[in-house]
């Protein structure tokens, strides 16, 4: 963190893009680690996937699969790369990525920029498969048939990646979290279910916060009719909470701490609606150990971050995993699963 805080004026003098691009760049200079070691009572077996640690980096950070090893290294018990296209796309015009430093959030309309299907199922099929690493796909924006994008996302990801997020829930792609609907949801997860492999990754399906009323009962239903592996809660918002940057009103999705109270109003709302059936990972605005137990004992199984690394630099997972097996600790708890839905 003393590092991080030493460099994060220079990184932040950066427009955001071009640092994150400059960021992954030197996190794809650093030597191969081995996996760093967590505590034992941090370990959980979800979805039939052994993860070591449930803080997860969330998708959208390394949208090409760029640096899952490194990500792994510094301290992420799984990572989750995309979201990957079928066909590569430029996403949105530039500027479309701001800071919001007063709030400690991040505005993004990037639009899925990324290089495609064959360019991360090439580059992921070189690597050594170790850790958890999920491949998150979506539908290209002039695609004719959205459907028919996750359908071909799910076979040609399915053999680099060890689970498969559905992502419907990006609100840069105009139109896609349609797919959330009743009618579209159930068509969506039933060619989702006809194109899986038997044996192949678990399915897990990302949702957005802003939904509404009797919206979660349908979604839990649908994905449990599915055989949908888990759900991710949540996306960014489209929502405005009160915010004091001078970007606050720029379009697209907002992340971090105003998402905070949104992501886990949606969290518990799913819990009500699954009672357990369903394995939650919690995400929005994740920024300390206190947030992510917070999650974990109103019902996420396994957590997942993006914005925060922004405010508070590559080590914040490491910190968070060391805090929760110091919250197991002190309550006597041995797992992480002996603490889910425990609040
Ligand atoms: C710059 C940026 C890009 C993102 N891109 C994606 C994406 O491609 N796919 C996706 O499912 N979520 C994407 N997200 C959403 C995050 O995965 C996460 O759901 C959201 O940011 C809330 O978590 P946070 O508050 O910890 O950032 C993106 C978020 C940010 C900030």
């Amino acid at each position: 963190m003393a590092l991080y805080k030493l460099l994060r004026p220079l990184i932040h003098a950066l427009d955001a893009e071009t640092a994150h691009r400059a960021t992954i760049a030197a996190l794809g200079l650093l030597p191969p680690r081995a996996l760093p070691q967590f505590a034992p009572s941090l370990a959980s077996d979800i979805a039939g996937l052994a993860f070591p640690s449930p803080v997860g980096l969330a998708a959208g950070f390394d949208k090409d699969g760029e640096v899952p090893d490194a990500m792994l290294g510094l301290g992420f018990g799984f990572v989750e790369i995309g979201t990957i296209t079928p066909r590569p796309q430029q996403g949105n015009p530039r500027p479309r990525l701001f800071r919001l430093v007063e709030d400690q959030a991040v505005i993004n309309r990037l639009g899925f920029n990324n290089r495609g299907q064959a360019a991360a199922l090439d580059r992921l099929g070189r690597r050594k498969r170790r850790g958890v690493v999920g491949v998150n796909i979506g539908a290209n924006k002039d695609s004719a048939d959205r459907i028919a994008d996750y359908v071909t996302g799910v076979a040609a990801m399915a053999p680099v990646a060890d689970y498969l997020a559905v992502n419907i829930s990006s609100p840069n792609t105009p139109g896609l979290r349609n797919l959330q609907a009743g009618g579209e949801l159930v068509e969506l997860l039933g060619a989702i279910s006809a194109a899986r492999a038997a044996g192949g990754p678990p399915i897990f399906l990302k949702v957005a916060p802003d939904l509404e009323r009797g919206d979660h009962e349908r979604i839990v239903r649908a994905a449990i009719d599915a055989k949908i592996d888990a759900l991710i809660v949540a996306n960014t918002t489209v929502s405005r909470p009160p915010l004091l940057s001078r970007h606050g009103r720029e379009s697209g999705g907002l992340s971090g701490a105003p998402l905070k109270p949104l992501a886990l109003d949606a969290l518990r709302l799913f819990r009500s609606a699954s009672g357990g059936e369903l394995p939650l990972i919690a995400v929005g605005g994740i920024a300390s150990a206190d947030d992510a137990w917070a999650r974990i004992v109103a019902g996420a199984s396994l957590v997942q971050l993006y914005s925060g690394l922004v405010y508070h630099g590559p080590g914040l997972a490491r910190r968070i995993a060391d805090g929760l097996a110091q919250r197991l600790e002190q309550r006597g708890m041995s797992s992480i699963a002996e603490a889910m839905g425990s609040g």
